[in-house]
């Protein structure tokens, strides 16, 4: 995830921003650059690592602002990192999150403006450059600006020939540090925790102008007074937001995380999306059959999608373990699109699969978080899920983006084949933007899950249990808590149970079963009376407004229709969680296994 940092203050500020820039390396990046300002406006940037950049001793410099870029809009090249400059050279911006309409902007101001970058940011830059003329003062300019962008985003602009940094936000984090000689913004408080712990949070729409010692906060039309807090943190908890672990802090950015999956690529009412795809209308309808190929966590995402595609884009769809996947000779290629989904971009053996399939000349399309990946640049198309980085071993957030951006690709292949009405995908896509606050509501609960997580941590076994979107999941449950926690999980469909497992229940394996929109929970409910028959303790997973008793515990899911399951996740990933921090397991770097698995 890109990191912003500023100081202004009578520091050595090149110093000072320079390693604000090191302390922010921990949130994943691709490039980094920061702009020096004493008379003028000077300007480091370049791709590859924070030790490559060379950012000079610059003693009359009071004030600066600095950027770890996370791709998303273009590759991670020297033109490409933050700063960006105006045409002048005299206003520079670092940014995170996406503008949704930068290339309406682009385009209009392609005329007199020279662009040096494919960011969606260089166009914060020129806007603020054409606000400046008529207004001079740095603040009203960002105001102005920030009143014609879409999208979800945080930026900060110094200028030369005004004081200090202007920063806004719109849904992405930014956080002031106050000392008595200076002024310091983040992302987070890590990009200065040595310096200070006396901060302020920003709130939405709050654009704070910082000067030495003193900042002014507006928000509308009106100025606004937020409290200052003293943050405990150590720098390392610091570096995960406060929590213990990234495993739980990247839990609790689902609702952001399935947010800027969404961002600016829905319209509800039209029941369209845009993903900017170079798939036809011609080719999508004569489509045979998608093959998903992906491995783990990706591969239960490609599970859930093939239900949704086969049932609202009315195309077969195949989902294959990349290690076990051969392009099948008797298949004809042009007929066929393959879907790699994979965080990382780089596993091999979904590389591996995609080289397969590509290699016998069919359509490639990557649904991956890794801008510049491996996989992303090998294929023919690719929609981004705008997880940011996920640094814990164990993958969450990017679960549930994956199944949103899948989502995204399976209403647009249903529209292009007719397969949906504009109705029907208004539904859908009413039911995926209210996915953030469902799991919100869910993480809002987290003591409760601990409390139970503890009850059962001495289970001798862990059995999830779900049919049809319930089947991914109970299987992603199980993983979840057999990696972290070390202990014995598995998941089945439920009909399966008696055809097997049912042999290994006693009243010593929790049983957690997933009964919600989208997963037959009638049927699962016969299941979860046979397990309970065997003295097996259950758990019910349930959108049900009326629980049935059987189970011995509840944990309630709101009503989001077919994304259901993917709420009710948010309940095993904390019940994994919970369970291995009782054990004191590594739990951000389990025994045994990597994060990105680039052998075969
Ligand atoms: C499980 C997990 C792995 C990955 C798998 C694929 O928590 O993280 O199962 O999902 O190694 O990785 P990507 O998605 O990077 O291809």
């Amino acid at each position: 995830m890109c990191g912003i940092t500023g100081y202004i203050g009578t520091g050595d500020c090149s110093t000072i921003v320079a390693q604000s820039l090191k302390n922010l390396e921990y949130r994943g990046y691709d490039s980094a650059g920061v702009a020096l300002r004493n008379g003028s406006l000077e300007v480091y940037k370049q791709s590859g690592t924070i030790d490559d950049l060379t950012v000079p001793s610059m003693p009359s410099a009071t004030c600066g602002i600095g950027h770890t870029r996370w791709s998303t809009h273009g590759a991670p090249t020297d033109e490409n990192a933050h700063p960006h400059t105006d045409c002048t050279g005299q206003v520079a911006v670092v940014h995170n999150g996406i503008i949704n309409n930068y290339e309406m902007f682009k385009n209009e101001l392609c005329a007199d403006h020279e662009f040096t970058s494919e960011t969606d940011t260089e166009v914060i830059a020129h806007l603020i450059e054409n606000a400046l003329a008529d207004t001079n003062d740095l603040r009203e300019a960002v105001e102005q600006v920030v009143s014609m962008l879409k999208g979800s985003f945080a930026f900060a602009v110094t200028a030369v020939g005004h004081d200090g940094i202007v920063a806004a936000r719109q849904d992405s984090p930014l956080v002031i540090g106050h000392s008595e000689d200076a002024t310091f913004l983040g992302s987070d408080v890590t990009a200065f925790v040595e310096h200070t712990r006396t901060v302020t949070f920003l709130e939405d729409g709050d654009i704070a102008h910082l000067l030495e010692g003193d900042v002014t906060i507006v928000n509308g039309d009106k100025l606004v007074d937020r409290e200052r807090q003293t943050i405990e943190w150590d720098a390392d908890a610091a570096e995960k937001g406060g929590y213990e672990h990234y495993m739980r802090k990247e839990i609790h950015e689902q609702p952001r995380a399935v947010r800027q999956a969404l961002s600016g690529r829905v319209d509800e009412l039209a029941g369209t999306v845009d993903l900017d795809l170079s798939l036809s209308q011609e080719y999508c309808n004569s489509l045979d059959e998608i093959q998903i190929i992906a491995c783990g966590t990706s591969y239960y995402a490609g599970l859930y999608a093939a239900e949704l595609l086969e049932q609202y884009a009315d195309v077969r769809v195949s989902v294959h373990i990349a290690s076990e996947y051969e392009f099948r000779g008797d298949r004809d290629p042009w007929r066929t699109l393959v879907v790699a989904v994979t965080q990382s971009g780089e596993t091999a053996d979904t590389l591996r699969a995609l080289r397969k399939a590509a290699g016998a000349g069919t359509r490639t399309l990557a649904v991956t978080n890794t801008v510049g990946s491996t996989i992303a640049r090998e294929v023919d198309d690719t929609v981004y899920i705008r997880s940011g980085p996920e640094i814990g071993v164990a993958a969450t957030k990017t679960f549930a983006s994956q199944i949103t951006t899948l989502t995204l690709v399976t209403i647009y292949l249903g529209r292009q084949r007719n397969a949906l009405s504009s109705t029907e995908a208004s539904n859908i896509l009413e039911k995926l933007t209210a996915v953030p606050s469902a799991i919100q509501q869910v993480l809002d609960t987290e003591s409760t899950v601990r409390r139970i997580a503890e009850e059962f941590a001495d289970g001798d076994a862990f059995f999830f249990i779900g049919r049809r979107l319930g089947h991914p999941v109970a299987l992603e449950g199980a993983l979840k808590l057999k990696e972290i926690s070390y202990d014995h999980a598995e998941g089945f469909p439920s009909g399966e149970l008696k055809h097997g497992p049912l042999a290994l229940v006693t009243d010593e394996t929790p049983v957690v079963a997933i009964l919600t929109e989208g997963t037959n929970a009638d049927e699962t409910l016969h299941n979860v009376k046979e397990v309970e028959s065997r003295g097996a303790p259950t758990i019910g997973v349930t959108s049900a407004t009326d629980p049935n008793p059987v189970f011995d515990t509840t944990l309630t899911v709101p009503k989001v229709g077919l994304m259901e399951p993917v709420v009710a996740n948010v309940y095993l990933q904390l019940f994994a969680y919970h369970i291995a921090k009782r054990k004191g397991r590594s739990i951000d770097k389990p025994r045994n296994l990597a994060k990105s698995v680039t052998v075969e």
